[in-house]
């Protein structure tokens, strides 16, 4: 960001206020309303966040016009092809790509923090069988705080880092075991021979009563998963990291709430809300009955896995998850899938009504995302949890970037209020 002499005039009630405007590295620029309370006694009001910059960050890089996704720079689309999710971590932790040496020491200390205190096994095991992961992951991300008081002083630097390697590192082996303990499976432990995608299929397929053989691609794909959803970043639940940890709280209770953030089904839930979708819509037939409920103003029907807050254009994850969607489906010989019929049916149905045009409605990464996943094997409720893990690199660099920040202040939204004003309290018997 560079400090500009352009400055915005503001008139209102005979009033005129200057406002500094910065100029960022790329995208629009921001009008600094932070004195606006103080010298003109108005709130700006913004629900939603939708024209509102919350904080400067030099992580992650959008333009939804253009469909690109920069992360510290380099685009989405030739990570995903060139890079792997643990050097992408590097880069969005350190803000370079890594040497080979540097990489190597990277994948080693997070290789050696995977395993869990044992002691949380327990926590697991006070869930119902029938709890959603995800409700097992918030609880128990939360219940890190508890095991790891070592990297919770948030002033002091080494215990972020130790921090920061523990979440990345931890959370594949809670996804899995929240995945274990729904089915009635026994915990599988991480190995340190495998790379961090086979190490997770291990740990979700992998049963102690025979050997477990990785496919690479799969791997390669599972990877994949998770290096386009690595980070995005002021989304919904990353800024709910950042807002739950301008109090000061620990790594582990934010994170833990950026991981309820992403639940919800217009957010990282929407991966499980499309398949389950498509499963509903069931045959090719039904798609005209369900584009015409997504357009019904009256229904509040959406087509999920379509639309997005900042891509206006196309989603470049899609364009990335579309193709890998094509190469895992043909490894493991699905074509005739009613789901992925449905799924394409549906694609260009909506892309041909001019109702999704004029909104600028297109597949987002979730449309593709669960149709890879269930090619794999997981279940539906696994999706949001692979989403979370994946994430947890972005939340954590956004986290230490905030706290790195000497004027970071706590968040603190003001409101539009419309409520009573002030009235006398009545007694119970004159009500
Ligand atoms: N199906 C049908 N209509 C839609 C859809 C959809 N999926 N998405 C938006 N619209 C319509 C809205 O009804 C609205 O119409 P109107 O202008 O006539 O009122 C218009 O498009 C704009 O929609 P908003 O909700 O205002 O857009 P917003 O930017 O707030 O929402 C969101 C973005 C939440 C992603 C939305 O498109 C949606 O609900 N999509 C489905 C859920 C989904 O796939 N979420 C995943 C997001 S990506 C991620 O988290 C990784």
């Amino acid at each position: 960001m560079s400090d500009t002499q352009k400055t915005a005039t503001l008139s209102f009630d005979g009033k005129t206020i200057e406002l500094p405007m910065y100029s960022p590295t790329a995208g629009p620029d921001v009008i600094d309303i932070r004195k606006l309370y103080a010298q003109g006694n108005v709130f700006t009001y913004d629900p939603g966040f939708t024209s509102t910059a919350a904080c400067d960050s030099t992580i992650t890089y959008i333009d939804g016009g253009k469909g690109e996704l920069l992360h510290r720079g380099y685009p989405i689309d030739q990570l995903a092809e060139k890079s792997h999710y643990l050097e992408v971590c590097y880069l969005l932790l350190y803000g370079e790509l890594p040497s080979a040496e540097q990489l190597e020491d990277f994948e080693t200390r997070v290789t050696r923090h995977t395993m869990l205190h044992e002691q949380m096994m327990n926590f697991f095991r006070g869930f119902r069988r029938d709890a959603h992961p995800m409700a097992v992951m918030v609880g128990v991300v939360g219940a890190m705080s508890a095991f790891y008081h070592d990297s919770t002083d948030i002033s002091d630097p080494w215990q972020r880092e130790v921090a920061s390697i523990r979440l990345i590192a931890k959370m594949p082996t809670i996804a899995a075991m929240a995945y274990k303990y729904t089915i009635g499976q026994p915990f599988v432990y991480p190995r340190n021979d495998c790379d961090y995608a086979s190490n997770f299929l291990r740990m979700c397929f992998a049963v102690p009563a025979e050997e477990y053989e990785v496919n690479p691609i799969l791997a390669r794909a599972m990877d994949r998963i998770f290096t386009l959803h690595a980070d995005h970043e002021q989304n919904a639940s990353t800024s709910t990291v950042r807002l739950a940890s301008s109090s000061g709280a620990n790594p582990f209770a934010c994170i833990a709430a950026g991981v309820a953030c992403l639940w919800g089904p217009a957010h990282g839930g929407a991966n499980q809300a499309c398949l389950e979708m498509l499963r509903e819509i069931g045959t090719v037939d039904r798609i005209p009955e369900f584009i015409a409920r997504a357009k019904d103003k009256n229904d509040p029907f959406r087509l999920m896995g379509f639309g997005h807050r900042v891509y206006k254009n196309f989603d470049p994850r899609a364009k990335v998850m579309k193709q890998s969607a094509d190469e895992v489906l043909d490894l493991l010989g699905i074509e005739n899938n009613p789901v992925l019929q449905v799924a394409k049916e549906l694609e260009a149905a909506a892309l041909a009504d001019p109702y999704f045009a004029e909104k600028k409605l297109f597949p987002n990464v979730d449309f593709y995302s669960g149709i890879i996943l269930e090619a794999m094997g997981f279940p539906t409720s696994m999706f949001t949890p692979i989403f979370a893990l994946s994430r947890t690199v972005g939340w954590v660099s956004q986290w230490k970037e905030m706290i790195a920040d000497p004027s970071m202040k706590i968040g603190r939204p003001r409101q539009l209020y419309k409520g009573e004003t002030l009235r006398d309290y009545t007694d119970i018997e004159n009500r």
